[in-house]
Order: structure tokens, then C-alpha cells, then sequence
């Protein structure tokens, strides 16, 4: 038997190789090197599960941090992130602003004290803002020569949580700090209904859609790691598993992990293949096809049923006969499924499933 150790096929994991995401990368960080307040160092990753937002954050923090940047690493939208940022950026930012004795006292950096690097008072860390914390930090880290990248993960956009953040990088950004700022979440995220300020930092952000990966990039990737495994599958078989994945990196890692698992004498043959992504597709629709639909409500999962019975690509019109409904009133559940990422426009009135495997698992499911 092969042993697997390449493909890791679990959430949050992060990859032996990150495949095809460079330019996105290379992006953030020519906006990180441009000057505070630039448009590029405030980023929202958009991407259905198993899209890779994740790991495309932690890849960020490493490089960010390579460059010089205290990165307070991904944190998911919840009740305690704020504090969890401010102590995050405390604990990168220490290699920076030694515990030493400054002379900087007094003024604005005062709540700093005068010999605990970037420990608070304990005036300032029991009674004083987020914003007031954050602002102390960016002062004195961009002092020194050091810029601020805060990342977070499974972004709500309209939590208390996220607003506060949003107003304090806004504030910081006013007052020309150092600071960037990348959230990552479903497609959904940003056109739920936002408070304004929130939707206001959304709207001007860059945003990214994470796009399925080029199956030649897959197919690159694949033949690298089956080499390197010393499995043997021919450029046809290699290709076919290369389409198979449809581009998500999930199922990349799902079909190449099954393949190794099968591959026991070190050949993969079409007996293996199938059995490989068989397996990887049982596992692809109880990860992301079930949770897919149950984040949704009982008339979007209507709509999707009244797509599945269509083979190739659906008409709004059609949809809307099955549904026993108006074509205005489908119109705004293709609407909502779209901003969810679900299904994407297929030309004039036409929609199709944007997820891999969907609508096999609707039809099974009916
Ligand atoms: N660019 C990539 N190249 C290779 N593998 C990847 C890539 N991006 C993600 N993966 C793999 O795909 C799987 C899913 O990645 P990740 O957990 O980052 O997805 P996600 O978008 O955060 O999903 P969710 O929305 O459910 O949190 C992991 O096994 C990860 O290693
Ligand atoms: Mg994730």
C-alpha cells in the first residue's frame, strides 16, 4: 500500500501544495506593499465550502508575516474575536516591539505602560474599547516599521462583532496606519441584509470570488504528486480524475487521497478511477451537499428540486410551471440562490447548479 502523504482531504487542513491560487496571492500582497488605505488591503474572499478560504487565509498570514507584518491569524466571526484579534496581534507583535524599558510614555502611546512591549495596563485592558486597543497597537507597530493584517474566517457580516472591527479599520485607515484587513465567507455573506456601515466597507472592498480551479492546473498538480508517490496512472486517467474534480479543491483532494488509498500495487487502472471518485463523491455530498442545503430555506430547496429534473441547464419559466408559481416571484428565489452561490445565470433565463454534484444528489434525494 501507498502511503498518502500529499493529499490531506479535510476542512481547514492546509495543503501539501496550494494549487492555482498564485495571482489572488500575489495580488494581496502587491496591495499590502502599496500605502495604507489602498483598496487592495481590504479583501473579502467569497467561496462556496470546500472553496478553499480557509486555507487561502492561513496562506496570506504566512506570507504577510514572511514580509514583515503582525498578523493576527484567522479568527471565526464569534462573541470573543475582537479580544482574540487584540491578543493575537500582542503575541506576533512581540518578535517586533521587545518587552523593554521605552522611553515613549506619555501621549498617545502611554496606555502602552513603559516596559511591557505591547501588554496593556491593566487600566486600559479592563476598561477601554476594542478601538482603543487596536489604535494603541497600529500606532506602535507602524512606529517600528510594522503594518497590521487582520484576517477572519466565516465572516457574518451582520454581527455586532464585524461592525466594530469595520469602524475600527476604518478609523486606523483615517488616521494612515499600517493596517490591512481580509474576510472570508460563503457568497451569501455580503448581500445578506447589512447594517451600513458594514454593507458601505463591503461595497469598497476588493472583492474575490474564489473561482474553480483550471483542471490543467489540477491535472499539473496530480501528475507532480502521483509521481512523487511513485503511482503510476496513465495521461488519460489522470486527466479524466483532473475533470473529474470540477475545480473544487475539496474534490481535488477527495479523488486524489481515494486514488492513493486504491492504488495498492502502484497502478491505478479505470477499475480504480471509478471506484476512487465513487468513494470521493459519497463523501463530497454529505460534506457540502448536505450542509449546502440545509443552510437554505424550504423554498430555495423547492427551487433547487424543481432544477434537478432538468439535465443540463434550467429555465427560469420552467422552474416557475413546476413551482406552480409566478416567473417574478421565481425571479427572486433565482435571485437569492445566485447571491448564495449555489447556482449561477446560464444565459438569457437559464440558470444552472454551481455546485459540483448537486444536482445528482437532488435527483437521488426525490
Ligand atoms: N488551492 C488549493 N489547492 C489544493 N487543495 C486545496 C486548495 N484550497 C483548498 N484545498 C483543500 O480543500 C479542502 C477545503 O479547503 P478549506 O477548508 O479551506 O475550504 P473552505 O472554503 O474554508 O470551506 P468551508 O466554507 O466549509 O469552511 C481542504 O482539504 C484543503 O486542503
Ligand atoms: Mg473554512
Amino acid at each position: 500500500m501507498v502511503a498518502d502523504t500529499i493529499f490531506s482531504p479535510s476542512f481547514g487542513n492546509r495543503p501539501s501544495y496550494l494549487v492555482g491560487r498564485e495571482t489572488i496571492i500575489r495580488e494581496f500582497m502587491h496591495g499590502l506593499e502599496s500605502e495604507p488605505g489602498n483598496r487592495d488591503r481590504a479583501m473579502v474572499l467569497l467561496g462556496q465550502r470546500g472553496s478553499g478560504k480557509t486555507v487561502l487565509l492561513w496562506e496570506l498570514a504566512d506570507r504577510a508575516s514572511a514580509s514583515g507584518f503582525v498578523v493576527a491569524t484567522p479568527t471565526v466571526t464569534s462573541e470573543g474575536m475582537l479580544e482574540r484579534i487584540v491578543e493575537k496581534i500582542q503575541e506576533d507583535g512581540e518578535r517586533y516591539v521587545k518587552r523593554r524599558r521605552t522611553h515613549l510614555t506619555g501621549g498617545t502611546l502611554g496606555a502602552l505602560g513603559s516596559s511591557a512591549g505591547l501588554e496593556f495596563g491593566r487600566e486600559v485592558q479592563e476598561t477601554k474599547s476594542f478601538q482603543f486597543k487596536l489604535a494603541q497597537l497600529a500606532r506602535k507597530l507602524t512606529e517600528h516599521g510594522h503594518g497590521i493584517l487582520i484576517l477572519v474566517d466565516e465572516l457574518q457580516a451582520n454581527s455586532n462583532e464585524i461592525r466594530q472591527l469595520v469602524i475600527a479599520y476604518q478609523e486606523l485607515v483615517g488616521e494612515r496606519l499600517n493596517i490591512a484587513l481580509v474576510m472570508a465567507g460563503l457568497p451569501g455573506a455580503v448581500s445578506a441584509t447589512l447594517n451600513d456601515k458594514v454593507l458601505t466597507f463591503l461595497n469598497r472592498a476588493r472583492k474575490v470570488s474564489l473561482p474553480p480551479l483550471a483542471i490543467s492546473d489540477v491535472d499539473a498538480f496530480y501528475d507532480q504528486a502521483f509521481r512523487k508517490l511513485g503511482i503510476h496512472i496513465s495521461s488519460s486517467l489522470r486527466l479524466q480524475s483532473a475533470q473529474s474534480t470540477q475545480g473544487s479543491p475539496y474534490l481535488l483532494q477527495l479523488i486524489g487521497h481515494n486514488i492513493v488509498l486504491r492504488a495498492s500495487d502502484g497502478e491505478v487502472n479505470e477499475d480504480v478511477l471509478e471506484a476512487a471518485t465513487h468513494a470521493a463523491r459519497v463523501d463530497f455530498e454529505n460534506d457540502v451537499c448536505k450542509t449546502t442545503l440545509s443552510a437554505l430555506s424550504e423554498k430555495d430547496r423547492e427551487f433547487l428540486t424543481a432544477m434537478a429534473q432538468d439535465d443540463g441547464l434550467s429555465a427560469i419559466g420552467d422552474i416557475a410551471d413546476r413551482l406552480d408559481v409566478t416567473t417574478d416571484y421565481a425571479q427572486k428565489y433565482r435571485r437569492r440562490l445566485i447571491d448564495a452561490g449555489v447556482i449561477q445565470p446560464a444565459g438569457r433565463g437559464k440558470v444552472e447548479f454551481a455546485v459540483p454534484h448537486l444536482r445528482d444528489f437532488l435527483q437521488k434525494e426525490l
